[in-house]
């Protein structure tokens, strides 16, 4: 892998960061962040800040059945049905605070070219056959249905109604063909049997090589590895690969068949990173076949197999880069139990803004989610606790308290305590670690801690005593220097704070960043004190938030 240099220190010359494409046939709840989207953002926003031309690549996926079916119940176009989620979607995870270098569409006329592409080069590779499947299909919506989409019987139990996999009442797994009385679930009409020649792609063949990879290179979070390799040691199935729809990628060389959806959606991450760099005059090539940057995904624990396994060796068929990490998350709940709209246990992204500051709800995640496969609730109280003891009680608090006492003792300089300059920079170094090891949760921990230190540290030498005492100026400068920093810490986390942070004390806020290599000397931190006298001001970072509104939303939600 080929490297530059900053300041002496390697650095890879491009990131590509990707949070997994959303499917554009619904809307985002909080629980959807937690996973994929916000640490894929607080991850890119950190290299960034550390001077790596890093991206954040996403976009919608757009194809694939629950889409066709979704606009054939509705009567609507399966295009209009995405233009309408694509826009919610963006702008839902712009709400959050969530930013992207690029966030584009499968729909793209490129991505159908290079979808194609990697489908003739994996075929010429012999890693394409073609096979004949049995299918259900439905001739009045001229679609081939899926066990979800077929209803019927159950084969079992008697139980009508039931989905074509898994019986609700019984409990028991079938198949389909095995339903009795199978009707689409779109149309209500019986579908037929058909016999359809599919291609498949020879997953199996990989089979060395991705077990080789997968314990020898890859970065992959704890848990997910033991799953992957358990996988392999089962066996790999070939996957099918085409589909009888007529909403998808066309397959050139099979009339009337698009490609699974699974087969063009990570060609995204490709295409969408070639539509940025065609923005930005620099080339797609480099990261993905000359593999000179490093990409790291970021996806949610049920598309484990598709990343860690299908994925790359679609990669390897044509011969293209490896992920260098990828990074997996639970899924999450809401008071204990799974989220449901209709029983109205459910907060959407864009109410949950529309209440309280995004950041919140980033602090609330970020704090709480450790790279694992575990799954996370978003407790009223917990959070209720964590934004006005954490957030506000320990972190705002603690920078609210050194701004106003240097304003008010009108500090100019004094000594910075060694002691405990020394451990808050052994915290940044852990940070800088961590982070990069997307220990995330570690990352805001570490920046609390700070804080604490900070405070417990005021509480003990109380300069508010006698403002004019050399040791008031020796405490206060020593905490204006922990103040400077945590700011650059903050901005992957709380990117707006940190811009009301960095104008409080007088700065611009493309300075912040500059912050991160500073060991606060006396001479800076009296500087920058001088600054913040002189262009700063002082104003509570955060709100409380109220038991009113916590009541409120306590009785929206029925509890
Ligand atoms: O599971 C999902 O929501 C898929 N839409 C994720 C696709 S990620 C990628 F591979 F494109
Ligand atoms: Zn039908």
């Amino acid at each position: 892998m080929r490297k530059f240099s900053i300041k002496g220190v390697d650095i890879f010359k491009q990131w590509i960061v990707t949070s997994a494409l959303p499917y554009a046939n619904g809307e985002m709840h909080i629980g959807h962040i937690r996973s994929t989207y916000l640490p894929a953002d607080i991850f890119t926003r950190f290299l960034k800040l550390k001077g790596i031309r890093a991206y954040h690549v996403c976009g919608t996926d757009e194809h694939g059945t629950p889409i066709l079916a979704r606009a054939l119940r509705e009567k609507k176009s399966p295009k209009e049905i995405t233009d309408y989620y694509h826009s919610l979607i963006l702008h839902a995870l712009n709400g959050a605070l969530i930013h992207f270098d690029i966030f584009s569409r499968t729909t793209i006329s490129n991505h159908e070219k290079l979808t194609q592409w990697f489908y003739a080069e994996a075929k010429k590779a012999g890693y394409i056959y073609k096979k004949e499947v049995k299918i259900l299909y439905c001739e009045v919506d001229k679609i081939a249905l899926p066990d979800r989409l077929v209803k019927g019987t159950c084969p079992f139990c008697g139980a009508p109604d039931q989905y074509g996999d898994y019986c609700e009442v019984c409990g028991r797994t079938y198949n389909a063909f095995q339903l009795k009385d199978p009707k689409c679930s779109i149309c209500g009409a019986t579908p037929v049997v058909k016999y359809s020649k599919h291609a498949f792609f020879n997953l199996s063949a990989f089979t060395d090589k991705l077990s080789k990879w997968v314990k020898e290179k890859l970065k992959l979070t704890k848990g997910a590895r033991e799953h992957v390799l358990h996988w392999i040691k089962d066996g790999l199935r070939d996957w099918d690969i085409t589909r009888d729809i007529s909403w998808g990628v066309p397959v050139p060389d099979i009339p009337d068949q698009v490609f699974y959806v699974w087969w063009d959606a990570p060609i995204g991450y490709i295409t969408f990173t070639s539509e940025l760099f065609n923005k930005i005059g620099e080339r797609w090539e480099d990261i993905w076949i000359d593999g000179t940057g490093k990409i790291t995904h970021f996806i949610g624990k049920d598309i484990i197999y598709h990343h860690v396994l299908f994925w790359p060796a679609m990669l390897m068929s044509v011969g293209f880069t490896l992920p260098d990490e990828i990074r997996v998350r639970g899924f999450a709940t809401l008071e204990g139990k799974k989220m449901s709209k209709s029983r109205g246990l459910y907060i959407s992204l864009e109410e949950f803004i529309n209440m309280w500051p995004a950041e919140y709800l980033r602090f609330y995640w970020s704090s709480s989610t450790t790279e694992s496969l575990n799954d996370g609730d978003f407790s009223l109280r917990e959070f209720e606790e964590r934004i006005n003891k954490l957030l506000i009680g320990v972190l705002g608090n603690f920078i609210n308290r050194v701004l106003i006492l240097i304003r008010k003792g009108k500090i100019s300089r004094g000594v910075i305590d060694q002691n405990i300059l020394s451990r808050i920079l052994n915290l940044k170094k852990t940070f800088l670690e961590k982070v990069e090891d997307n220990q995330l949760d570690i990352g805001i921990k570490v920046i609390l801690e700070m804080a604490d230190i900070g405070n417990k540290y005021l509480s003990q030498n109380e300069p508010w005593k006698d403002l004019k005492s050399t040791k008031a100026s020796d405490t206060l400068v020593t905490t204006f220097a922990i103040v400077y920093t945590i700011l650059p810490l903050l901005a992957p986390y709380l990117p707006e704070s940190t811009i009301k942070l960095s104008k409080m004390l007088g700065l611009d806020e493309y300075q912040v960043g500059t912050f991160l290599d500073i060991t606060p000397s006396e001479e800076i931190i009296a500087d920058k004190i001088t600054l913040f006298r002189e262009k700063g001001f002082t104003k509570p970072l955060f709100q409380k938030i109220s038991k009113q509104d916590m009541d409120n939303l306590r009785k929206k939600l029925g509890l």
